[in-house]
């Protein structure tokens, strides 16, 4: 440990060496003097330490229809019609009913309330019924088979009922299904909808309708798609393998704010969000909007299991966005019982009160759990969190010793095996803090950046951003001894509607974005997958010399105007595979010209002549990839050749390249 602690700060040292000799040669040199080639530096017989192998993961809450019109496969929104109690917000009327919401007709005791819908004056040529119009639309696509169930119940009514996939202008009738008769008590009834040769279009809605007279209520309307491994109430294909790219070790939920809630009573409520999705209440986000929870506890340990991720799971700890908050003691003691029941439910076993729940639910196999979280970014907002993490971390520590807790602020209370800490910045500040932990304690708790991005771009990052995540995550590799985990964030946006009163959009800079038909990654996004994808176990120790520089104001903070800093225009960072004996060198260019660049590679043994380059670039900070142009920024592959442990090559403008070379 000593010994890893002086090489790190050696490093340390002569990054800043190197830095500073660079202003000075630059203040003294003959203006018209052509610049020295930068030099990046490794020394393959110095491993600084292991790569974690824990290191690149999801952050995962509901903000921006992350799931809710994101990647739960659900198409209906505002299914359950609890999101609003004054009104079926998101339902139109198929001719002309009488619609009212009904708290007389409850489903049960948690759903408490239907839609009714008096449709007395239907005949064949006066169709009446209800309409949904999704997440601003409904996917079709060709040859494709939806599933969709309701509940309903009627006095005077027996059926038939039409369900329908149908075009939003009423023009084209996609798939159409009966019900043929509807029973007095509460019944689920479910039909699929199967499309033809149609094309793919979102301007659609779902309608439930009858050419007979009757009054109807409704509950729980759904229509799903299929779903990524045909899981029932599961998720959205298309978005599960742009995460599956990205190969995430573990997934952080659910929350960020998500978890907090607003208010006590709209916190991530663990027990609400479990059993059959018609007995969950839903709550809103603190983001503004109403989860209808059918993306629960059970569906995010699926969705880790799906993709052979650790769950990372956050437990409320007594304290939600709007200062309410529990004092530790006696009073917060049900919610630290409530904590160690969700632990039991992921990972009890059959015999245990809440592993046999979990069963019932479905999932007889304990899920593994290593890491827990206290709560989410207690830092400035309660000045008891030392207190309240110590007796989570008690109590968890005596039921579960072999778990890891992590604290969301610092703590002297207690000694968390981990602390989260958070960092949103621009492109320069992310890249002027690229060095921060080479010179961080080794002494203290591990590190999990559990919540980071650099903020350049709307609603996906640009280059500019993804130049300023690769130099930032140079630094967590390079550090990955002591930063075990970290996970960019917020990870998903609906982009259908960024502006305006019911915007699919509370926060702007997500890795990927989508709509009801397609997503795509952003160029962050791609650097993840490349830095993700393309590392080795060991860290190796590198220097560097003659990196250009440029000049950057940061913000004025507190009245005060900060002294403009010098800043690197090349970041890198070399790690290998103890296996195969390739090493990943990471070069960021963030430069609006091309950089000629020396790479020496000493103690390793021969370095093969033919390598391999991944390169992301950009013509313009700003380009980006967006729902029009989803694959604008995409990293491509070039062979190199006539590699030695001491070559020169050219990095592009605007780009991060990960170079494998081979060494034997
Ligand atoms: O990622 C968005 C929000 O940022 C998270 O909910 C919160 O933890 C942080 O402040």
């Amino acid at each position: 440990m000593k010994r890893r602690l002086i090489i790190l700060s050696a490093i340390a040292a002569s990054f800043a060496l190197a830095q500073s000799s660079y202003m000075l040669q630059a203040a003294t040199a003959d203006s018209n003097a052509t610049p020295a080639i930068p030099v990046l530096q490794i020394d393959a017989g110095k491993v600084t330490g292991q790569v974690s192998p824990t290191l690149y993961g999801l952050m995962t809450e509901e903000i921006n229809y992350s799931y809710e019109g994101g990647l739960y496969g659900e198409l209906i929104r505002n299914r359950s019609f609890m999101a609003n109690p004054l009104w079926p917000i998101y339902w139109d009327v198929v001719g002309n009913p009488t619609v009212a919401l009904d708290k007389n007709q409850p489903l049960n005791p948690t759903l408490d309330v239907s839609l009714k819908v008096d449709a007395s004056t239907a005949s064949e040529k006066a169709p009446k019924g209800i309409a949904n119009r999704g997440y601003w639309g409904i996917p079709v696509r060709p040859d494709t088979t939806y599933r969709a169930s309701f509940f309903a119940k009627s006095d005077n009514f027996h059926g038939p009922l039409t369900v329908a996939l149908v075009s939003t202008n009423g023009e084209t009738i996609f798939a159409s299904a009966k019900v043929p008769s509807i029973s007095s008590d509460w019944q689920k009834y479910t039909v699929t909808l199967k499309t033809k040769n149609v094309p793919i279009s979102k301007n659609n809605v779902l309608e439930i309708y009858t050419t007979t007279p009757g009054t109807i209520w409704f509950q729980q309307v759904s229509l799903f798609p299929p779903t990524f491994d045909n899981q029932p109430n599961g998720f959205r294909p298309d978005i599960m393998e742009l995460l599956a790219a990205m190969h995430p070790k573990f997934l952080r939920f659910p929350g960020g704010n998500y978890l907090e809630g607003n208010t006590i009573q709209e916190r991530f409520d663990w027990k609400k969000t479990i059993g059959p999705v018609e007995d969950r209440p839903g709550h809103k986000s603190p983001w503004g909007y109403w989860s209808t929870d059918g993306m629960g506890l059970l569906e995010f340990l699926e969705w880790c299991q799906d993709l052979h991720m650790q769950p990372v799971l956050a437990v409320y700890a007594g304290y939600s966005l709007d200062g309410q908050h529990i004092a530790p003691g006696p009073e917060l003691e049900p919610y630290v019982q409530s904590a160690l029941e969700e632990i039991e439910y992921v990972t009890g076993n059959t015999s245990m009160k809440w592993g046999a729940e979990r069963a019932k639910d479905g999932h007889p196999t304990p899920f593994p759990l290593r890491y827990i979280e206290v709560g989410n970014e207690d830092y400035n907002r309660s000045s008891e969190y030392d207190g309240r993490f110590a007796q989570f971390y008690d109590a968890i520590k005596a039921k579960y010793p072999k778990l890891q807790v992590i604290a969301t602020a610092p703590v002297t209370s207690r000694k968390p095996d981990l602390l989260d800490e958070h960092f949103y910045r621009s492109q320069e500040d992310m890249e002027a803090n690229a060095f921060q932990y080479d010179k961080h304690t080794r002494t203290g708790p591990k590190i999990f950046v559990g919540e980071w991005a650099t903020r350049v771009g709307s609603p996906t990052p640009n280059m500019a951003g993804a130049l300023g995540d690769a130099a930032w995550m140079t630094g967590l590799e390079r550090n990955s001894d002591l930063i075990v985990m970290a996970s960019y964030a917020p990870l998903f946006v609906n982009v259908s509607q960024l502006t305006g009163q019911d915007r699919s959009m509370q926060w702007t800079t997500d890795l990927i974005g989508y709509d009801a038909l397609t997503s795509y990654g952003s160029p962050s996004y791609y650097a993840q997958v490349m830095f993700s994808a393309m590392h080795g176990n060991e860290i190796l120790a590198t220097d560097s010399q003659n990196i250009p520089t440029r000049e950057w104001q940061p913000r004025a903070f507190s009245g005060q105007t900060p002294p403009p800093q010098q800043i690197r225009q090349i970041f890198f960072d070399a790690t290998r595979d103890s296996q195969s004996r390739t090493i990943y060198l990471k070069v960021v260019n963030e430069a609006g010209t091309a950089q000629k660049v020396n790479v020496q590679i000493t103690d390793a043994s021969t370095i093969q002549p033919d390598g391999e380059a991944v390169v992301l670039q950009a013509n313009s900070p700003e380009d980006t990839n967006s729902i029009e142009q989803p694959r604008n920024i995409v990293p491509h592959t070039e062979e190199m050749h006539s590699l030695s442990a001491n070559f020169t090559r050219e990095f592009p403008p605007y780009s991060v390249t990960v170079l494998k070379l081979i060494t034997k």
